[in-house]
């Protein structure tokens, strides 16, 4: 079964997953910007994962254009955020997100996982840097008692820098792949 990881990050925190995740598969990693649609045909399995922003899986465009091509493989998909996946809220919005970009056919092959990524505002670029600014900005004028998780997790954050990757958290993945 031929394998291949590929990712896009911005900042490195999914980079670090996929680069874990193959290195424990023994399999092939590609940047999703250096792999051609058609490479994807050699593979049996294909692990993508993107960062979060705004909702959106960073890159996963991908797996929807090529839907046609690679739907009787296994597909994988992780994504990558700062919001805490042990929180059932956290997950849902993840998953209503995903429910945007990929088709109900999608959701049902694809199997997806979500990590816990990082965030060092020291290295925002300045889209990222205004566009976190203003949501710290309308936070703050919201009611606290209102806020999900989330919310907290990202005002408690802001400024800093922030890193909850773990090696540890790609176990289920492995392990999903090693059952196929
Ligand atoms: C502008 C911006 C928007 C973001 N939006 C979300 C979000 O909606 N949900 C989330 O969990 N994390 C969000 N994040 C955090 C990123 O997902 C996190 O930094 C992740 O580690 C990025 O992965 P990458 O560095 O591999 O691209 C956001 C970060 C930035 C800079």
């Amino acid at each position: 079964m031929k394998k291949v990881v590929i990712y896009q990050s911005k900042y490195g925190a999914a980079k670090k997953y996929a680069e874990w995740i193959a290195e424990d598969l023994g399999c092939d990693l590609y940047e999703k910007r250096s792999i051609k649609p058609k490479q994807l045909e050699k593979y049996d399995t294909i692990i993508y994962g993107g960062g979060i922003y705004a909702g959106g899986i960073s890159g996963i465009s991908l797996l929807v254009e090529n839907f046609k091509a690679i739907r009787d493989k296994d597909i994988i998909l992780f994504t990558c955020g700062l919001a805490d996946p042990e929180d059932k809220g956290n997950v849902d919005n993840i998953r209503a997100g995903l429910s945007k970009a990929l088709t109900p056919d999608m959701l049902e092959k694809i199997k997806i996982f979500h990590l816990r990524g990082a965030m060092d505002y020291s290295k925002l670029g300045p889209v990222h840097k205004a566009m976190m600014a203003m949501l710290y900005k309308m936070m703050k004028k919201k009611d606290t008692n209102s806020f999900r998780s989330e919310d907290k997790e990202m005002l408690d954050s802001y400024g800093k820098n922030v890193d909850f990757t773990d090696r540890d958290t790609i176990k289920p993945i492995i392990h999903y792949i090693a059952e196929l």
